[in-house]
């Protein structure tokens, strides 16, 4: 497990939309960087488009909502998250909204295989192989009672996994800075795998970016 997390909201993994300067306008819901097909036929074009335009639309919608006219209106997605875990409304759409991003951001069409330098050598010091971390990460997918995260982490310069329930994330828990996560919510999976959230997880390897997740641990090494 994830654990003694040390850093906190000193900026973002992912590029998000701090509302300070558009706090008029709020949290914008991130545009896509490939078309709603282009992960086929690992997760097909009626998933993504609902999951993009329905379900992180209704976090951002609803982040915007429970923000507007308070104080916290003109505070970064990472400091809400952090600063306001026990805020209902803004730990589950705060948390909808920035897990999501960095879901899309770590995936692409041209995705799967292995990392290589810096991150494929912490990976094979921590977990022993690219398999035992894969292995390792998919059980605690697997394991994740009903909807939620499993995630790739750094804490305290170490590689760890862990998972989280709802919107959760580990940035909010303190477990650790995500460089890699999961949507194991059946809303990310369910039109193609049915219940077989095994098959969803195997299938998903084929399109994470490497390259994206090296970024990702530089960033939080
Ligand atoms: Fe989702």
């Amino acid at each position: 497990m994830c654990i003694n997390i040390v850093r906190f909201g000193s900026g973002g993994l992912i590029s998000t939309t701090p509302n300070s300067i558009l706090d008029t306008m709020g949290f914008e819901l991130p545009e896509l960087e490939y078309d709603y097909d282009a992960l086929e036929p690992h997760i097909d074009a009626e998933t993504m488009e609902l999951h993009h335009s329905k379900h992180h639309a209704g976090y951002t919608s609803k982040l915007n909502a429970a923000i507007e006219g308070t104080e916290l209106d003109g505070l970064g997605i990472e400091e809400l998250m952090t600063g306001h875990f026990d805020n209902a409304a803004v730990r589950n759409n705060g948390g909808g909204y920035w897990n999501h991003e960095m879901f899309w951001k770590t995936m692409g069409p041209n995705g799967g295989g292995e990392p290589n330098g810096d991150l494929a050598n912490a990976i094979t010091d921590t977990f022993g192989s690219f398999d035992s971390m894969k292995e390792q990460f998919a059980n605690a997918a697997m394991t994740r009672f009903g909807s939620g995260w499993a995630w790739l982490c750094v804490a305290n310069g170490t590689l760890c996994i862990c998972s989280t329930p709802n919107q959760d994330n580990p940035l909010m828990t303190g477990e650790g800075i995500p460089i890699l996560g999961v949507d194991v919510w059946e809303h990310a999976y369910y039109k193609s795998y049915g219940p077989g959230r095994a098959n969803y997880i195997q299938a998903w390897w084929n399109v994470v970016d490497w390259n994206m997740v090296a970024t990702n641990y530089e960033g939080a090494i």
